[in-house]
């Protein structure tokens, strides 16, 4: 793996497990447990010790995206990495297709979809809220170290928003996604893929509704509950505590008929 190089961004991890996420800099950095100088990390190896002013050992890594998305900046709420993860593989992302994003937020879906598409394919992130695309921008930037030629971040309101081409996959991340439903089904490819996340479930009811008056079928919802466990010698138990409720993940998909689930043919 290369070494680390000046102006990458770098977690610094002690063996507690704390973290900081900063910019290889010609820059001191100080926390409680002391200062190091940001130009020492510059040809080390990823894992390889640094001492602190007071003795402290400080490891340097290269952010995985879920490490990244909790260090990084955040102004809104963020899709967590556990529906993340869902709804790539749900959304069936495949190399070269293109998918239109809304709201952007900070961008932590933003830099998970794109880090699924690679260099394949086009992202179209759409953000009513200019303040809210340049921190996403600013975050994806940070993360990938440059902007990615196949993003397209727009500011603009996605009830109007249009497109020359069709996409073949929609995320939606809004607070009334079912106003937005017409529009981007009308920039959908039949065939396409609509995944929308809320947190409650009377969005999700208009969801359904606008989603059904609108061309699409297969309609699901559903949420995933992740509970970590404490493993040693002594016991093996689930944690006292947990992320309890995240949001609900609705998937549709656009069509030229509305099928029926579950019928007998005739
Ligand atoms: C919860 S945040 C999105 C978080 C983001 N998905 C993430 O994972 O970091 C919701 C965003 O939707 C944006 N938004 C709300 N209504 C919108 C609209 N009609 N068009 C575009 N963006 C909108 C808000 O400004 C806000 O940034």
């Amino acid at each position: 793996m290369a070494l680390f190089e000046r102006d990458e961004w770098v977690l610094l991890v002690t063996q507690k497990g704390k973290k900081w996420l900063v910019q290889i800099q010609d820059a001191p950095f100080s926390t409680h447990l002391g200062t190091i100088h940001m130009n020492e990390v510059v040809g080390l190896e990823e894992g390889e010790a640094l001492e602190t002013s007071k003795g402290a050992k400080l490891y340097p890594f290269r952010p995985t995206l879920e490490e990244f998305i909790f260090a990084m900046d955040r102004r809104t709420q963020i899709i967590y990495p556990k529906d993340l993860g869902a709804m790539i593989f749900y959304g069936d992302l495949y190399a070269g297709c293109t998918v239109l994003e809304s709201g952007v937020g900070s961008g932590a879906l933003s830099l998970g979809l794109l880090r699924a598409l690679g260099r394949q394919g086009r992202l179209i992130s759409v953000e009513k809220r200019e303040e809210f695309a340049r921190m996403a921008s600013k975050n994806i930037h940070r993360f990938f170290g440059h902007a990615p030629e196949n993003h397209d971040l727009v500011v603009a309101d996605i009830q109007d928003f249009s497109l020359s081409c069709k996409v073949d996959r929609v995320f939606l991340d809004l607070p009334e996604p079912w106003h937005a439903v017409l529009s981007v089904s009308q920039l959908m490819r039949e065939g396409g893929l609509l995944l929308s996340l809320s947190p409650n479930v009377g969005q999700v009811q208009l969801m359904h509704k606008e989603l059904k008056s609108n061309g699409f079928a297969n309609i699901t919802t559903f949420e995933l509950l992740r509970r970590d466990w404490k493993v040693d010698e002594k016991r093996a138990r689930p944690m006292d505590r947990m992320v309890a409720h995240t949001g609900f993940i609705t998937l549709a998909k656009k069509t030229p008929v509305a099928f029926q689930s579950g019928g007998e043919e005739p």
